[in-house]
């Protein structure tokens, strides 16, 4: 499949800022660590990375706006779509030196209507030390270059590898992680914390993951990888099994039976209507 000129702008400012996050990478002492959160943590390359992310992006589309990780949302006109960016997604495993993080870049267009944001219409999670650029576009399919992307077709939760995220100090609740944990771990072949779920959501679209779920994300965090699991035939829904179109905060996603079999068993651990 040929690159659309969107994902080639995506794919170029993706690299852009990656070639910086690997020069960067290992160079913790230069890096001017900060919190924003008790163990949140932010970096001048996560910085860095957003500006040259941001600077290509204004320039090969001058009128749209931006939702940017960390300088915040940034109006254009209101009839054009909006990049959604994470800049480096991993921060906490880029600081310690650990090679799995990546850069996440979606497009979310408005409402026909005008009445505020509809669906995500594509999607890259580039991952700058192997060079990987996953990315989808709405009803174009999800591909890892020029390879089509499908979920995987293991059907049983005793030979799935499930991917998730874990709530840290200052943020997320430990209590309801716990309970989740305790319902999907006995029933699954694995359980993978990796630490940039822009990248869960790449695997799982890839077929690497069968499944995923955490609370507390952002829409820089999903925007890209929900799109991604999708369009490679995954589905992808919050705790109460909505699908909406951008998904934020808690997701559950894996391929039909999986995703089914993972959602129940999260809502029997959270007893159903106490859902939050
Ligand atoms: C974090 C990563 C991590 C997830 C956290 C996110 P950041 O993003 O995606 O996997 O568990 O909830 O905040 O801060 O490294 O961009
Ligand atoms: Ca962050
Ligand atoms: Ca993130
Ligand atoms: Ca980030």
């Amino acid at each position: 499949m040929a690159l659309s000129g969107l994902i080639r702008v995506m794919e170029r400012a993706a690299r852009k800022a990656g070639g910086r996050l690997r020069r960067d990478f290992g160079e913790v002492e230069h890096l001017q660590v900060s919190r924003k959160g008790p163990s949140d943590f932010v970096s001048k390359a996560d910085r860095a990375a957003e500006r040259t992310i941001y600077d290509e992006l204004l320039q090969a589309r001058p009128d749209w706006g931006f939702v940017l990780e960390e300088a915040g949302e940034i109006e254009g006109d209101p009839a054009k779509p909006r990049w959604i960016v994470d800049p480096l997604d991993g921060t906490s495993n880029f600081l310690h030196g650990i090679p799995h993080f990546a850069i996440s870049i979606a497009v979310q267009e408005p409402k026909l209507d005008g009445s505020g944001w509809g669906d995500v219409i594509a999607g890259a999670v580039y991952q700058p030390l192997t060079d990987e650029t996953f990315w989808a576009e709405k009803s174009r399919g999800a591909w890892l270059h020029d390879a089509r992307l499908r979920v995987s077709g293991r059907r049983t939760l005793s030979e799935a590898l499930i991917a998730t995220g874990t709530p840290f100090q200052g943020h997320g609740d430990f209590g309801e992680w716990t309970r989740i944990f305790s319902a999907i771990g006995p029933q699954v072949a694995g359980i993978r914390r990796y630490g940039a779920a822009s990248l869960d959501l790449a695997w799982l679209a890839a077929g690497r993951f069968d499944g995923f779920w955490e609370s507390d994300l952002s829409p820089w965090d999903t925007a890209a990888g929900c799109l991604l699991v999708r369009e490679a035939g995954g589905f992808v829904s919050d705790y109460r099994g909505r699908s909406l179109p951008i998904c934020d905060k808690q997701v559950v996603a894996g391929n039909d039976p999986l995703h089914s079999r993972l959602h129940k068993l999260l809502v029997g651990a959270l007893k159903g209507p106490e859902v939050k």
